[in-house]
């Protein structure tokens, strides 16, 4: 699980893996790939030392990593509370020499699936207006637009724009414990 930099960028799709990254090292790993992040990322996607100890809690947080074995890499990271029936996503981040390549995509949609069987009915997020390529994420795995958050974000002050995925039809299975 070492953060050395990529020697060879592995194919977009093979050999990936989708790790709980509220177990074992797992949330060191993810403290080392924070300090790999762009001060300014750190800051606008909640990324520090508090998301570590809510990781290594395991409380209410389900998070979830892609992580690349032949490159002992993680790409990127999901994740947020699970309450009962609702889930609300508070991150979402590929490291950034690793976007473009269909990974915020498979991340997600692996979260969601996971959050489908779990028997979770609506996830929520929010999203800065401005931030076009998450929602065009978003929209294309079927979040709606709920409602906006009229200059809720600052530096610079912009709308947040929350969006909800919910699911419809019978529920799978129970939802899964909170610890
Ligand atoms: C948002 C983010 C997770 C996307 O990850 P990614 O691995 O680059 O995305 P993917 O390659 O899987 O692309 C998924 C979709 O995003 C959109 N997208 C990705 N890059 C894009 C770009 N440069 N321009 C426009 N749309 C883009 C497209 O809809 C794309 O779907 P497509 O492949 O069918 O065209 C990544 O850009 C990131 O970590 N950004 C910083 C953190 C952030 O903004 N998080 C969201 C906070 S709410």
């Amino acid at each position: 699980m070492s953060e050395s930099p990529p020697e060879n960028p592995a194919s977009p799709v093979s050999g990936l893996r989708s790790v709980d990254l509220t177990t074992g090292l797992w949330p060191e790993v993810v403290g080392k790939f924070i300090e790999t992040m762009p001060l300014e990322d750190r800051q606008s996607f909640g990324a520090g030392p508090s998301l570590v100890m809510e990781l290594a809690s395991g409380r209410l947080g389900r998070f979830e990593g892609l992580y690349d074995p032949g490159r002992a890499t993680l790409l990127g990271m999901v994740g947020g509370w699970v309450l009962d029936y609702e889930a609300e996503i508070h991150l979402l981040y590929i490291r950034s020499s690793e976007r473009r390549r269909g990974f915020g995509r498979k991340l997600l949609s692996s979260f969601l699936n996971n959050l489908d069987a779990a028997g979770v009915r609506a996830s929520y997020l929010e999203v800065r207006e401005s931030n076009r390529i998450a929602r065009f994420l978003y929209y294309s795995l079927g979040f709606k637009l709920q409602n906006v958050r009229k200059n809720y974000y600052q530096n610079p002050t912009e709308d947040g724009l929350v969006m909800v995925r919910e699911v419809t039809g019978d529920i799978p299975s129970a939802p899964r414990e909170t610890q």
